[in-house]
């Protein structure tokens, strides 16, 4: 499945990997991004409602970055890639204005201060974000922990290119929820009856 799954053997994605990225790029009117897509239930839920939507994933581990694909293949849905890569290099690996949502669900929070350093979304992130998402552009986040949480919604309330559309500490009591679909990790946070938060930021208009 080269065309499919880009495995970054090498590390970063090689020049061969970067054509592939851009040829599919080139093929579809929208693009949308999802960062640690684990299993990819999501991004293949993203897929089957908008088949003229190139979805990317970006996962580090092999394994699930390989399970998406076979079940986007399963599926029949050919609007998948997937690369196995960091996802903070999103930004670097795609042309500026160019993607409609980026979308983050359930990060590993790197609970340890001297972890942080790993966790996905920062600051910087956001930068690479706002570059990344085409005016009016959409960054969705879900997750259970509220320190990450509240967090991105300080970052994202004073970053200048973003205005936060939804916030809301409760999923499934919002108005979120009609059009949700469930991650692997948050059908396991739901039975556990661990609250799910989620937030919407949209990109302000680029001014030149
Ligand atoms: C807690 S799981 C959540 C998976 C999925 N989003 C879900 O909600 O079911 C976090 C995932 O992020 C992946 N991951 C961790 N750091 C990453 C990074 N820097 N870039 C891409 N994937 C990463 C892990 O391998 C793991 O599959």
């Amino acid at each position: 499945m080269p065309e499919r799954l880009l495995a970054c053997m090498q590390g970063p994605p090689s020049d061969l990997e970067i054509q592939i990225l851009r040829t599919q790029c080139a093929k579809f009117p929208r693009i949308i991004c999802e960062g640690c897509c684990g299993s990819g239930r999501h991004l293949l839920g993203l897929a089957a409602r908008d088949p003229q939507t190139l979805c990317i994933g970006f996962e580090l581990r092999y394994k699930r970055a390989f399970r998406t694909i076979e079940k986007s293949l399963e599926q029949g849905l050919d609007n998948v890639l997937v690369l196995r890569t960091d996802a903070r290099s999103m930004p670097a690996l795609l042309p500026p204005a160019s993607v409609a949502e980026v979308h983050i669900n359930f990060p590993d929070p790197w609970d340890r201060k001297r972890w942080h350093k790993h966790r996905v979304l920062s600051p910087q992130f956001l930068d690479g974000v706002a570059s990344l998402l085409r005016e009016g552009g959409t960054f969705h986040y879900k997750t259970d922990h509220r320190e990450c949480f509240d967090q991105a919604v300080a970052w994202l309330s004073h970053h200048p290119a973003f205005e936060t559309s939804l916030i809301t500490y409760d999923l499934y009591e919002s108005p979120l929820a009609a059009a949700n679909i469930k991650t692997e990790f948050e059908s396991l946070f739901r039975s556990q009856s661990l609250p799910i938060m989620a937030l919407v930021a949209s990109r302000r208009p680029i001014i030149d």
